[in-house]
């Protein structure tokens, strides 16, 4: 018998996660989709367009997720689908996702639902979008209406998707839609992404009263927060520190400690901050998200502000492939006193050359943190299959699946880290002798 390294708590749930836009293909009624038809708009002039056919192939995907052993699937509802103009529902797509539960239920995953995962619908794209307080409104009417239809088959929600990535990327650095550039007014989004999860939150618990599962919670309420560390690229230098710690605390601290107070208190120097208390927004966490792929090294007065550690291993995308991170971010969103659901995780990775020890180590950290009392529920890993990754359209392969999007109807291929986490599921732990194949430093 080979000696157990790390074990995971009984009932700790294993998966993958996915967002409608990027697999689902043939959202035509989002931002997104009329973003990606400007030319330059995205790496490589790709468009989502079929993306991966998940439409038409999700019970044959969560069929294969659970041969991996997995026990729970992140997805998400694509609001334009659902309600493509003010108001109106549409039967069809509500039908599919009522198929899409019943298929996740049939393979035994539970559903981690999001309702927000970066894309709006064309209505509220075009009535200004998250600038405009009528799109909070809209989006809470959009809750209400989710929680009551699918309530019965679902019990986590994942309320807004990484709040500060969405607003920066769009407002701030200006390359997804609508592709502005200007701090304030990433600043006042992200401010009313955060309010609307609050309001998420009380609707959702008092709408959704279902209990699916039988465990005697009918809602799990969070949402996803994108937890990088910031370090100053030159630690010496005093505007690399200052700028990485302004940044950190934006990023990071503002958007967990608005979750737990209620205060959102959003601040850069030379803009005008966002200060506003919002009761739905205190304790509003039921379990805390944790995206986690990479640390940033900060540098000011560069070009490029954040870049990777000189001799780092590094993703397809540039980004340091840093496992001690995991759990090192674990250890700071479990600070919120809410447990903790890695809901994404992972690496582009095409050649699966990287992807397979830096999971291991990932998770040997994970453990490591979790035996040290951070309070972790369970791992998804970003993702399930290849996908349309915005703005890098198809080159970051974040899949446990290769997908070929020459033609996304063929068979989808697992990758070898598919397996490996297939057998840390599987056994609820990691063993020496998994971690002796991966070459996985077990010193974590
Ligand atoms: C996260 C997003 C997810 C995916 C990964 C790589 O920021 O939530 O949709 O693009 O990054």
């Amino acid at each position: 018998m080979s000696r157990i390294l790390t074990r995971f708590p009984k009932g700790f749930h294993w998966g993958s996660a996915t967002s409608a836009h990027q697999v689902e293909g043939g959202n035509r009624g989002n931002d997104w989709w009329r973003f990606e038809q400007q030319p330059g708009a995205i790496r490589g002039g790709a468009r989502s367009g079929d993306a991966c056919r998940h439409w038409e192939r999700f019970d044959e995907d969560f069929a294969r997720a659970r041969g991996y052993g997995h026990t729970m699937h992140r997805l998400s509802l694509e609001w334009s689908r659902i309600e493509p103009g003010h108001g109106r529902h549409d039967a069809v797509a509500i039908a599919h996702y009522h198929e899409v539960f019943a298929s996740l239920r049939r393979h035994g995953l539970t559903p981690l639902v999001t309702l927000h995962h970066f894309t709006n619908p064309l209505w509220i794209a075009d009535a200004g979008g998250w600038e405009t307080r009528s799109t909070l409104d809209r989006f809470d009417e959009f809750v209400r209406f989710c929680a009551r239809e699918f309530g019965g088959e679902v019990d986590w929600w994942c309320t807004v998707n990484e709040p500060e990535v969405g607003a920066f990327r769009a407002y701030s650095e200006g390359v997804w839609p609508p592709g502005r550039r200007d701090d304030g007014r990433a600043l006042g989004v992200m401010a009313n992404l955060l309010e609307a999860h609050g309001r998420a939150y009380r609707i959702l618990h008092d709408e959704d009263r279902a209990d699916a599962d039988g465990d005697g919670r009918a809602a799990v309420v969070g949402f996803a927060k994108h937890l990088p560390q910031f370090v100053p690229d030159r630690p010496w230098f005093i505007p690399d520190i200052v700028r990485a710690s302004v940044e950190d605390r934006v990023f990071n601290t503002a958007v967990l400690h608005a979750a737990v107070t209620g205060d959102i208190a959003l601040s850069i120097p030379g803009v005008t901050a966002v200060n506003r208390h919002v009761p739905e927004l205190e304790r509003s966490l039921d379990y805390v998200g944790l995206n986690y792929y990479t640390r940033w090294r900060v540098r000011s007065f560069a070009r490029v502000p954040h870049v990777a550690r000189r001799g780092a291993p590094l993703n397809d995308l540039g980004w340091e492939v840093w496992p001690t991170g995991l759990g090192e971010a674990a250890r700071r969103a479990a600070a919120t006193g809410a447990p903790v659901l890695v809901t994404e995780h992972g690496l582009a990775d095409a050649a699966d050359a990287l992807r397979p020890r830096a999971l291991t180590e990932s998770l040997l950290g994970l453990g490591r943190a979790i035996e040290a009392g951070t309070r972790v529920v369970g791992y998804l890993h970003w993702s399930l299959m290849d996908n349309f990754e915005w703005s890098e359209g198809y080159e970051g392969r974040f899949g446990l699946e290769h997908v070929d999007f020459a033609d996304p109807a063929r068979p989808r291929t697992p990758r070898r880290s598919a397996g490996i986490l297939a057998r840390i599921a599987r056994a609820n732990a990691i063993d020496e002798d998994l971690a002796r194949e991966v070459g996985a430093d077990a010193g974590f």
